[in-house]
């Protein structure tokens, strides 16, 4: 098993080893002593791993509660927010007792917030079971579900007490899912280490879960380490993104978050060099290894459609957009630049 240590706000661990959603009950033990667990999750992976987790649970000693809800996005809600709260409540779930997250972003950002607001906050453990939540949204303390007005408007930053990663059940997951994973991942290398985007090229994700988990997850853990709160460098995790996410709502969420990311990704890296912001162009680089994990490089949205909804994203401030521009394969700077060039920026990507 890696382990590797998260020191912001508050100091976890981070747990990445096979087979290890069987050893939870005693991992829980050692850390916190016996007390409740409130397991949340949703339908899918309930079915999956809910018994060998409550069992390992129930074997050392602890209460377990179970709170299940609908899979997918439409469920990431204030009402399931509340429910959840309402649940731990008349469970009689305390300050002392553990709230776990067992599943991919949508329970982890779910529960994460319910921890982080009920009874001011009770402790936090994310069990992330896809390859997306294990490389990003269980680790760094992001919380939050959506309004109607936007995504992951209502939140926190809680930073977990524990996150468990068995990447045997991330090894199984169907490779819709993994290969969206598998965007984030590439990203790391991007941003961040030149060798680790070398060895993505070389080598299969799927073969090298461990190490590729846990170089990701040190990467992050050293940019949140420098700015837990999201004030600065940690802007660079959102390489991608904001062509990404356009891409997201222009196709009405059928176009997943990790195949909106790595077109995202072509995109940003071949405007950042066609407009001098760089001097390499990595965008044949990066298509080479998206490629190489069955994710999409490009797509049918005109630039002046993707414009219209990047204008309208919630990390715009004001009329200042915060672009991320790979400089080299493993650096990767932030510019601003004013949203009325945008337009060229989508343009340049894309043509
Ligand atoms: N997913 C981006 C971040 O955690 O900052």
């Amino acid at each position: 098993m890696n382990t590797v240590r998260v020191s912001t706000s508050k100091e976890y661990n981070i747990h990445i080893g096979k087979g290890i959603l069987s050893d939870i009950g005693e991992m829980l033990k050692n850390e916190f002593g016996v007390c409740t667990v409130a397991v949340i999750t949703d339908d899918i992976v309930d079915s999956l791993y809910s018994n060998t987790v409550i069992s390992s649970l129930e074997k050392s000693g602890f209460r377990t509660l179970k709170y299940v809800f609908p899979h997918g996005e439409e469920s990431k809600t204030i009402n399931t927010y509340a429910s959840i709260l309402s649940f731990l409540a008349e469970n009689e779930v305390t300050r002392s007792d553990i709230l776990l997250s067992l599943g991919g972003g949508v329970v982890g950002d779910t529960g994460g917030f319910a921890a982080a607001t009920y009874s001011r906050g009770i402790k936090s453990v994310q069990v992330p079971t896809t390859l997306l939540a294990a490389v990003d949204s269980s680790v760094g303390g992001k919380t939050a579900v959506n309004l109607p007005s936007g995504k992951n408007l209502a939140g926190a930053f809680y930073q977990p007490d524990m996150v468990i990663c068995d990447y045997s059940v991330i090894d199984t997951l169907p490779e819709e899912f993994f290969a969206d994973g598998c965007a984030e991942v590439i990203k790391y290398g991007i941003i961040g280490d030149y060798v680790f985007f070398e060895f993505l090229r070389n080598n299969d994700i799927k073969e090298n879960l461990k190490y590729v988990i846990t170089r990701c997850v040190e990467m992050k853990r050293d940019i949140v380490n420098i700015d837990e709160k999201d004030n600065g460098i940690r802007a660079i995790l959102n390489f991608g993104h904001t062509i990404g996410h356009a891409i997201e709502k222009c196709s009405n969420y059928t176009v997943s978050h990790g195949r909106a990311i790595a077109i995202g990704m072509v995109i940003a890296s071949k405007s950042a060099y066609k407009k001098g912001y760089c001097d390499t162009n990595i965008s044949e680089e990066i298509k080479e290894v998206l490629i190489k994990n069955s994710l999409p490089i490009s797509c049918d949205f005109t630039a002046e459609e993707l414009f219209g909804v990047a204008l309208s994203d919630k990390k715009r401030n004001g009329d200042i957009i915060k672009l991320i521009i790979p400089e080299k394969t493993g650096k990767c700077v932030c510019k601003n630049i004013h949203a009325s060039e945008l337009l060229s920026f989508i343009k340049a990507g894309l043509g």
